[in-house]
């Protein structure tokens, strides 16, 4: 098998530089990403890079094995069209698969991905390619490991013939073994208030595990949750869209890639998000600790990714030097 490099391949970093405007003052503050002409120049390693490119050309210059944790939000079919092209729903698994398979082969056997991702109308009804796409990607070898729901707190209303607003996101995880990394206490939430009436007066069958009447095989003690301030959550993920300010169309919020990284890795692991727009994984990365690498077609984006994670980096050090 072909030796992957472990540095990103300079050839091609040469080939895609990007001019620096004069008025990017943040990311002076890196001089290790620009030449003495001060252009910006790809980075020499893939950590903590954002990078400009088709993932899959720039995944292939990535060993395999090196990635603890996916998250990421393609272009969806058909949507965008005018801001960086849209992909046909009939052709669009076609389309993902080549790029799927790269993330397979870069992910650890303890790493996760998580896909954000929404089925669109077409001729009065939603087309199936979302469905598609899961059923191939199990054929890849991929196991579809569970289902999260991103609800949209912050939706207005809206009116149409024959639906509803669309007010939820899939949020698909995928492992390439049932072996990964999760640390659930990291995302505990507290209690709630039907705890203080629901656990004040407790009759005996709730002191005891009450099997499921259906025959399921589940059960529950209520009593267990006596004197619990924090429970794990459920797999909805209810958060307010945040499309503002980051100069891209289809921004999520900084708090669901938060979510998923405390959830399945740990401090120094590296987490990759190859259609990476104004990086909000990366900063999400940043914020906790973790290595990150973004990947975008556009070079406007990665630039604009780039000044949010320097504001990250400049900004902790501010805090810090506050805390001092
Ligand atoms: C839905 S947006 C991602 C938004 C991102 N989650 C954020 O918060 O800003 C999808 C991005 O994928 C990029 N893209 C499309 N095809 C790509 C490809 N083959 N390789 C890398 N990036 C691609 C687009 O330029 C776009 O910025």
């Amino acid at each position: 098998m072909k030796e992957k490099s472990q540095e990103y391949d300079n050839k091609s970093a040469d080939s895609q530089r990007i001019r620096e405007p004069a008025h990017f003052d943040l990311l002076s503050q890196m001089p290790s990403l620009f030449d003495e002409q001060n252009v910006f120049v790809q980075p020499a390693s893939y950590l903590d890079s954002i990078i400009v490119g088709n993932c899959e050309q720039v995944l292939d210059a990535l060993p395999d094995n090196c990635v603890d944790l996916i998250v990421t939000s393609p272009p969806y079919a058909d949507q965008r069209k005018s801001t960086y092209g849209g992909i046909s729903p009939d052709r669009y698994v076609q389309w993902f698969m080549p790029k799927a398979d790269r993330f397979l082969r870069v992910l650890k056997p303890t790493g996760t991905f998580i896909l954000n991702i929404k089925e669109r109308v077409v001729d009065g009804e939603r087309h199936t390619y979302v469905m598609e796409l899961v059923i191939e990607m199990r054929r890849h070898g991929w196991f579809w490991t569970e289902e999260y729901m991103w609800h949209k707190k912050n939706s207005h209303p809206g009116k149409w013939p024959n639906r509803f607003r669309d007010n939820w996101e899939h949020l698909f995880q995928f492992n390439k073994t049932k072996k990964f990394k999760m640390f659930q206490e990291n995302v505990m939430v507290p209690v709630g208030d039907w705890a203080a009436s629901r656990l004040k007066n407790l009759s005996e069958t709730d002191k005891q595990r009450d099997n499921s009447r259906v025959g399921s095989g589940f059960g529950k003690n209520i009593s267990n949750w006596v004197g619990r301030d924090m429970v794990y959550p459920n797999n909805v993920l209810h958060l307010a869209t945040e499309c503002y300010n980051r100069q891209h169309s289809a921004t999520f919020p900084v708090a669901l890639p938060e979510w998923f990284i405390k959830l399945f890795t740990e401090a120094g692991d590296l987490v990759l998000d190859p259609f990476n727009g104004s990086g909000t994984t990366c900063v999400a990365a940043k914020r906790l600790n973790r290595r990150f690498l973004g990947i975008d077609l556009s070079e406007e984006y990665c630039r604009k990714a780039l000044e949010r994670v320097v504001r990250e980096e400049v900004g902790s050090h501010i805090n810090q030097d506050e805390k001092q």
